[in-house]
C-alpha cells in the first residue's frame, strides 16, 4: 500500500499526516513522546527574522469544540532555530516544513533566502500578517499584494514554497490562484479564524490580547469547504488545516482535494494522536481494497 503524496518537485511524504504550525514548537517536546521519524512531515512554529516575545497572557482558552490562542507569533528569531533547533530536528526521517513570516516583502524574501539551507526540506509562508508599510492590511487579504509578495519570495529560495492561505477572504479561490500564479508549488488551507471569548463574572475578555484565531473541531467544516473550493480551482497541491482529530477526517480532507494534512490544535489534547491517525488511515485503506492515496484524492462524488 502506498500512502506517500506528492507536494512539490522535490517534497514527497512518505504519509500525509504533518503537525501543523504553533502547536508542535521545534519538535523537542513531542520528540520526547513518540519517535518523529513516522511523521510525513514536521512543521515548525512561526518564525521571524528576529526573535518575537509574543502577546500578553492569557494567550490560549477553551471554546465549545475549540480554541482560542493570541500567542502574537513569539519564536526564537529564524537565526537561532537555525543554530539550535534544525540539527535536532534533522535526526529524524521526515521533512522539515519551516513556517514563517515577515513585516514587509523585503522581510519575507530575506526569511526565505535564510531558510534556503540543507536540512530544511520546505517553507511554508504564513501571509495571515499585517503589511507593516501598508497600514497593517494583512497580505493574504489582496490578491495582487499576495501575488508580489510570492513571486519576490519564489526569487529568494530554490526550496518547496507552501503559501498558508488566510480563510478571513471573500473569495479565497482568487487568493489561491494569486499565490499559484506567483510560483508557490502548494497551498495550506488555512490558517485560524479571528474569534473572541467574553468572562460575564468578571466583564473582561479571556485572552489579553481581547482576539484570537479559533481552531480545533469547530472550525473543521469550513476548512473542509475551503480545501475544496481552492482544490477545484488551484492547479496546485492543497494541505489541509482545520480540526482534524481522526483518519475520518483525514478521508474526508483527501477526497475534498487534500493531497495531505496538518493536526494542530488536537494534538495539544492527545500527542500521540499521529500515530493513531496513520494506523486508522492504513487500515481504512485496506478495509477498503485501496492501494494509493492518489485513489482517494478529489475523489468525492458530487450529484
Ligand atoms: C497555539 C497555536 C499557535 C499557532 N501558531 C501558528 C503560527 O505560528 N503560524 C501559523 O501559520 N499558524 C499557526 N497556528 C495555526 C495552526 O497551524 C493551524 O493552521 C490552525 O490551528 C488550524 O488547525 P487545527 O484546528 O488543527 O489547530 C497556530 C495555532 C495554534 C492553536
Amino acid at each position: 500500500m502506498d500512502i506517500s503524496t506528492r507536494l512539490a518537485p522535490g517534497l514527497c511524504l512518505k504519509n500525509p499526516i504533518l503537525s501543523a504550525s504553533g502547536t508542535f514548537a521545534y519538535g523537542e517536546e513531542f520528540a520526547r513522546m513518540f519517535d518523529l521519524s513516522l511523521l510525513g512531515g514536521v512543521v515548525t512554529k512561526g518564525l521571524s527574522l528576529h526573535p518575537k516575545e509574543g502577546n500578553p497572557t492569557p494567550r490560549v482558552c477553551e471554546t465549545s469544540c475549540g480554541m482560542l490562542n493570541a500567542i502574537g507569533l513569539e519564536n526564537i528569531g529564524v537565526d537561532a532555530f537555525i543554530a539550535q533547533k534544525l540539527p535536532f530536528l534533522g535526526t529524524f526521517d521526515t521533512e522539515v516544513v519551516v513556517n514563517f513570516f515577515g513585516t514587509g516583502e523585503d522581510e519575507y524574501a530575506h526569511m526565505a533566502q535564510k531558510l534556503d539551507i540543507e536540512g530544511v526540506s520546505a517553507i511554508e509562508m504564513n501571509v495571515s500578517c499585517p503589511n507593516i508599510k501598508k497600514g497593517g492590511i494583512e497580505f493574504g487579504k489582496d490578491p495582487k499584494i499576495l501575488n508580489r509578495l510570492v513571486a519576490q519570495v519564489r526569487q529568494s529560495t530554490t526550496k518547496p514554497l507552501i503559501v498558508k492561505l488566510s480563510p478571513m477572504v471573500t473569495h479565497i479561490g482568487e487568493m489561491a490562484l494569486a499565490a499559484q500564479e506567483g510560483g508557490a508549488d502548494a497551498l495550506t488551507c488555512s490558517n485560524t479564524f479571528p474569534a473572541m471569548a467574553i468572562d460575564e463574572n468578571t466583564w473582561k475578555p479571556i485572552l489579553g490580547n481581547i482576539t484570537g484565531g479559533l481552531s480545533g473541531p469547530a472550525v473543521k467544516p469550513i476548512a473542509l469547504r475551503i480545501v475544496w473550493e481552492v482544490s477545484r480551482q488551484a492547479a496546485i497541491p492543497v494541505i489541509a488545516s482545520g480540526g482534524i482529530t481522526s483518519w475520518r477526517d483525514v478521508v474526508q480532507f483527501l477526497l475534498a482535494g487534500a493531497s495531505a494534512v496538518e493536526i494542530g490544535s488536537f494534538s495539544l489534547r492527545d500527542p500521540l494522536c499521529f500515530g493513531v491517525i496513520i494506523q486508522g488511515l492504513i487500515r481504512y485503506m485496506h478495509d477498503n481494497s485501496l492501494e494509493s492515496i492518489t485513489e482517494i484524492i478529489g475523489k468525492l462524488r458530487t450529484p
